[in-house]
């Protein structure tokens, strides 16, 4: 099946700079936590879209080396008209090839749902990686072995492919690829409410389950998004 991937489209819209998604106010929390702040570290995130994340982390850790890549170009130019120069941008589908040099802290948020394989992903991401690199993954991984591919059509839309974005891989699978690393698992709940939007029934809002929040979308998947630290 032929699919398309245009929702990313978002990013060059949304403007989270000083205000970052709650997800990566959480991942600031574990990095605080775990990382010296006297050490220097190398960062890379991997499908850094429009930046806003590098741009709160390089405020939070003024001494670290950040780098991003994207598969879009007009992400990159977007990222690079916003972020300091000091945060190397480049576009590049990990997919297909890796930047050069290894990193200390790789950052996947929001990727490999898109992606329908992963062995060549995750073989680039490793190149970049030392022994005791740490990857941190955002994600809905699926706590049951089964991955699981969905693909969907907005019947309203004027695309008529049907679009991929929101693969559930199982943690299982994730585990093959990093077999001598202990995965640590940070369950993000998020604390505040977020309203339907009806003009993009694709963004997700939350919905409350107990006193718990979960996000959902018009694919009416609950979603459990973790931050997986693969140390
Ligand atoms: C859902 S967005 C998530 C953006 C951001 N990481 C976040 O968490 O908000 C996925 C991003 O990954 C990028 N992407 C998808 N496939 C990629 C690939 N093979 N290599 C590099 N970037 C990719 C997309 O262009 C998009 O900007």
């Amino acid at each position: 099946m032929k699919t398309v991937r245009t929702h990313d489209k978002i990013y060059l819209t949304t403007n989270r700079y000083n205000k970052p998604k709650k997800a990566f106010e959480f991942l600031y929390k574990i990095l605080k936590k775990k990382l010296s702040i006297k050490k220097r570290y190398k960062v890379l995130d991997v499908g850094c879209s429009n930046g806003e994340l590098l741009f709160f982390l390089n405020k939070k850790f003024r001494n670290f080396d950040f780098h991003g890549v994207d598969l879009r170009n007009d992400l990159i130019k977007l990222a690079k008209n916003k972020l300091p120069k000091n945060i190397t941008l480049k576009k590049k589908d990990y997919t297909k090839e890796t930047l050069k040099g290894k990193f200390d802290i790789i950052i996947v948020s929001g990727v490999i749902g898109i992606l329908d394989e992963l062995d060549n992903f995750f073989t680039n991401i490793k190149k970049n990686m030392k022994k005791n690199s740490i990857l941190f993954l955002f994600e809905n991984l699926n706590e049951y072995d089964y991955d699981i591919m969905i693909k969907y059509k907005d019947l309203n839309s004027k695309i008529t492919s049907y679009q991929s974005g929101w693969n559930i891989w199982s943690i299982k699978k994730i585990k093959k690829y990093f077999k001598s690393k202990k995965i640590i698992i940070h369950p993000f709940n998020i604390d505040i409410d977020i309203k339907q939007n009806k003009n993009d029934l694709i963004r997700t809002w939350t919905i409350k389950i107990g006193k718990k929040r979960y996000f959902l979308n018009a694919l009416n998947i609950l979603q459990k998004q973790s931050w997986f630290e693969i140390r």
